[in-house]
């Protein structure tokens, strides 16, 4: 009865954030901030969390055998298996991406507890790669655990306004973090203001599906021209259906009971509102390629 009523209330929080609260600029910077904040309130604690975002799985056979070969030869020591889908997002990103990383310097814009730019930076021959994250507490989990990593570095950044000089970028990466920027025309002016001329902007979130029109002409009006899309939403699916008893237990070892239905939601375990709504494509999650002009 209790867990009942619990669901219920959470079920009207989230409804409430999402049709009021998140639209309002302000509070959506704030929300984020604060959310991200407690979810690495204590540096000490879940240091095999490196991930956050819902995965990539491949849904052809053949095509798994031969990743999951390539995947395993690549060094992965420093996280346990329970983050593989997850790494594997980034790990499909890399492989799909049409250019080299050699010698380059790479920026990811919202880097999370660093899993994938560890993941990154220990496997492919780049000359530098720099975390950035709104939350502070992010960017001290990460030079903490991620200190002796290889030409990585974190920092704290706001995607609007990103404390880097102009041209001084080759590659900007974005993983599953632009949902949260209120001024998402800001960010992308920021990606063509550092990017240096053919360098190129990484780019893999969800959206509404009538959104990517407009998301498209945006990203030709800032000077960004598409190389590659793809409509990843099935392997997200795919990712959640194998990662969400995983993602159950860690939520009941990592948050306190009364937040189990609200973190379920979050965090898209089958069945719930973000995994229905990938289901129903009301939300597609898209990984798009595109480069500076020069
Ligand atoms: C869903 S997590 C994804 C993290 C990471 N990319 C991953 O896949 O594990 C979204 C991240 O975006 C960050 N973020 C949200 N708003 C931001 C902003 N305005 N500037 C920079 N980072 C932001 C959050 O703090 C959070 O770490």
């Amino acid at each position: 009865m209790l867990k009942k009523a619990n669901e219920f209330l959470w079920k009207i929080f989230v409804f409430i954030f999402e049709m009021i609260l998140l639209p309002l600029p302000f509070f959506q910077k704030v929300w984020w901030k604060f959310w991200y904040n407690w979810l690495s309130k204590d540096k000490d604690r879940e240091k095999d969390f490196l991930f956050m975002n819902y995965g990539h799985h491949e849904i052809d056979a053949v095509e798994e055998k031969k990743r999951e070969e390539s995947y395993l030869k690549k060094k992965r020591s420093f996280f346990t298996t329970d983050n593989s889908a997850m790494a594997r997002l980034y790990f499909y990103l890399c492989e799909e991406f049409p250019s080299s990383f050699e010698g380059k310097n790479i920026v990811e814009v919202g880097s999370g507890r660093g899993g994938g730019a560890r993941f990154i930076s220990e496997n492919y021959p780049l000359r530098s790669f720099i975390g950035l994250d709104l939350s502070s507490k992010s960017i001290e989990f990460c030079n903490d655990v991620h200190e002796n990593a290889p030409h990585l570095s974190f920092k704290k950044g706001d995607a609007e306004n990103l404390p880097l000089p102009n041209a001084s970028v080759d590659i900007v990466l974005n993983v599953e973090s632009s949902h949260c920027y209120p001024h998402f025309e800001k960010f992308i002016e920021e990606v063509t203001r550092v990017l240096k001329k053919g360098g190129h902007f990484i780019f893999a979130d969800f959206r509404p599906p009538e959104k990517t029109h407009e998301l498209e002409e945006l990203f030709l009006k800032k000077g960004l021209k598409l190389v590659s899309k793809n409509d990843i939403t099935k392997n997200v699916l795919m990712a959640l259906d194998y990662d969400s008893d995983q993602r159950v237990s860690f939520i009941k070892r990592f948050t306190p009971k009364f937040m189990f239905p609200v973190m379920k939601i979050f965090s898209g375990v089958k069945g719930t509102l973000i995994y229905k709504k990938f289901q129903d494509k009301d939300l597609c999650y898209f990984y798009y390629v595109l480069s500076k002009d020069s």
